[in-house]
């Protein structure tokens, strides 16, 4: 088991930051971020079926089914970067999404390595969600306030000038997100602590602190 490639879970809401450090992981330790949200709002663009269903759910904050959920991620988790090692972000969200991935990953001989819990408040969630945006080329994340590039409108990673904000980003949207998350995801974080594989990290400061914090966690378990 010692040999596994790390399987990292990234839990936390709307804002906490899931997808902001995923991707420095993924830069740092050459993990691949898994992000469901990404996949959905992949399929939804495709116009797929999944993504036809998904549509509306996502605009309206809510979870998507188990089921299109866990369809889209067992396809993501068959290609073979995914072999390097995972961060999970923004999954799992419910009981049975939980459930389905300790099942997936011991068909494989393999188990959770380190589940992390980005702890933050709400009201100011909906301030960070809200002024967010992205490079439309290359993805990596911005912010009005938090996170600006060097030069306005050009992205510092890939030079692209096409900036794009989330229909989901609306703060009355940001609201019915946290409270699925309150209502269906966070129960997960007493699940992974009762595993033994939770940490807890204060995800209110500044995004360079938290990448300290959570990279301290990732060296011990991904080296
Ligand atoms: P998803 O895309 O997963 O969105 P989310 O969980 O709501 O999380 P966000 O992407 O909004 O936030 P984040 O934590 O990644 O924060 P970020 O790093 O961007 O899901 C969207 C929808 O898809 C769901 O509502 C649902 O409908 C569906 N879905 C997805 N997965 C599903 C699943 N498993 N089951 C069912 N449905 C599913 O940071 C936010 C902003 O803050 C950025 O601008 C960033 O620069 C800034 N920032 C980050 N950290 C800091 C910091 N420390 N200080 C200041 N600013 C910061």
């Amino acid at each position: 088991m010692a040999s596994q490639a790390p399987v990292l879970i990234l839990l936390g809401p709307p804002g906490a930051g899931k997808g902001t450090q995923a991707r420095m992981l993924e830069e740092a330790f050459g993990l691949v971020q898994l992000s469901t949200g990404d996949l959905l709002r992949a399929a939804v663009a495709a116009g797929t079926e999944a993504g036809r269903a998904a549509r509306a759910v996502m605009e309206a904050g809510q979870l998507v089914s188990d089921e299109i959920v866990l369809a889209i991620l067992k396809d993501r988790m068959v290609q073979p970067d995914v072999a390097r090692g995972v961060i999970l972000d923004g999954f799992p969200r419910t009981d049975g999404q939980a459930a389905a991935l300790d099942a997936l990953l011991a068909s494989a001989g393999q188990r959770i390595t380190a589940a992390v819990s980005l702890e933050v408040d709400d009201e100011a969630m909906v301030g960070r969600v809200s002024g967010r945006y992205s490079c439309g080329t290359c993805g990596e994340g911005y912010h009005d306030q938090f996170k600006q590039p060097a030069q306005a409108g050009t992205c510092d990673k890939c030079g692209g000038t096409a900036m794009k904000r989330r229909a989901d980003d609306t703060a009355e949207t940001v609201r019915e997100r946290l409270k699925a998350y309150h209502a269906q995801t966070a129960p997960l974080i007493a699940y992974y602590d009762g595993k033994g594989v939770l940490t807890r990290i204060d995800a209110m400061g500044p995004i360079a602190e938290v990448q300290d914090a959570l990279a301290g966690i990732v060296g011990r378990v991904a080296a």
